[in-house]
């Protein structure tokens, strides 16, 4: 298929449940490898080649991703987190979320230069930032947001094969289970839960968290347009929305949006095609 595993990544899924065996990015085009022919709802051709182990090849081929003050890495790739990097272990295949988009490596920095110590309400002496990361996918942001500190951080998702995989990956990243359906950061104690479904009332009440220091997404533009009243709501005074997924054409609706609802202080930053936005809620 023409494109890169980047600007291709939510076909990537489709192709892995279609029993992709491989997938790897070669002078523009993203080639996925199948036993024998598969009916797929995507544009591209096929061609036959001759057997070989695409597997270690994709594994070899796939690079791990400097993002804020994370390195996103495969679990295999561990090792090669440069010193002072910390490991975000991301499964690739199951959700959208590998850290190859770049809106989510854009917003991995962006909760990276957020100071999770300075918002929250103070427990013991210490503020604990209450993070919502609403269409969680892989639970990445979710993720990084507990290992910045965060006293809770919630990641939520209309697709229900997501919640465990999203669980999977925190599992990865070492967080305890301790069988609640809440699993436990060994480094910080912050508690962290994904749940099936998207940000409304209902959800959040039942989740027994219906306020938020931060509200981190990474939808589209008119998403975030319907939505942005409901970060609003969720949101403390002060704090912070980090929106992502927004096409840079795109992004006079996001702002429109961001200030009709009272957020202020919005800053934007673009990768390629690709914009984020945060703001403040005041
Ligand atoms: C682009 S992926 C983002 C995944 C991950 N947060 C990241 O940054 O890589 C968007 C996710 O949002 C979910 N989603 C779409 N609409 C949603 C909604 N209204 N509420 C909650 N999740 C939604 C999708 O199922 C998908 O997993």
């Amino acid at each position: 298929m023409p494109g890169t595993l980047d600007s291709r990544e939510a076909d990537l899924e489709t192709l892995w449940d279609a029993g992709a065996t491989g997938l790897e990015e070669r002078a523009g085009l993203v080639r996925a490898y199948f036993s024998e022919r598969a009916d797929l709802p995507l544009d591209g051709e096929w061609a036959e080649e001759p057997e070989q182990d695409w597997q270690e090849q994709f594994k070899r081929d796939l690079k791990p991703v400097p993002a804020g003050r994370f390195t996103i890495v495969a679990p295999w790739q561990t090792a090669e987190v440069a010193a002072g990097s910390t490991p975000l272990v991301i499964e690739v295949g199951m959700a959208f979320g590998t850290g190859h988009h770049a809106t989510t490596r854009m917003a991995v920095e962006a909760l990276s230069e957020l100071d999770m110590s300075a918002v929250g309400p103070v427990v013991e002496g210490r503020r604990l930032a209450r993070v919502l990361d609403v269409g969680t996918g892989s639970g990445v942001l979710a993720l990084a947001a507990s290992m910045l500190g965060a006293g809770l951080a919630v990641g939520v998702d209309i697709d229900p094969i997501t919640i465990p995989a999203a669980f999977e990956n925190a599992r990865m990243n070492g967080f305890t289970d301790s069988g609640t359906g809440v699993v436990t950061n060994p480094e910080t104690g912050g508690k962290l839960l994904f749940a099936e479904g998207t940000i409304d009332d209902a959800l959040l009440s039942e989740i027994g968290a219906t306020a938020y220091d931060v509200v981190v997404a990474n939808l589209y533009a008119e998403l975030h347009d319907v939505l942005v009243g409901q970060y609003r709501d969720v949101i403390t005074d002060g704090g912070h929305v980090v929106l992502t997924g927004i096409l840079t054409d795109r992004l006079p609706i996001v702002l429109a949006a961001l200030e009709r609802e009272g957020f202020s202080d919005a800053r934007v930053r673009e990768s390629g095609e690709w914009a984020l936005v945060t703001a403040r809620a005041s």
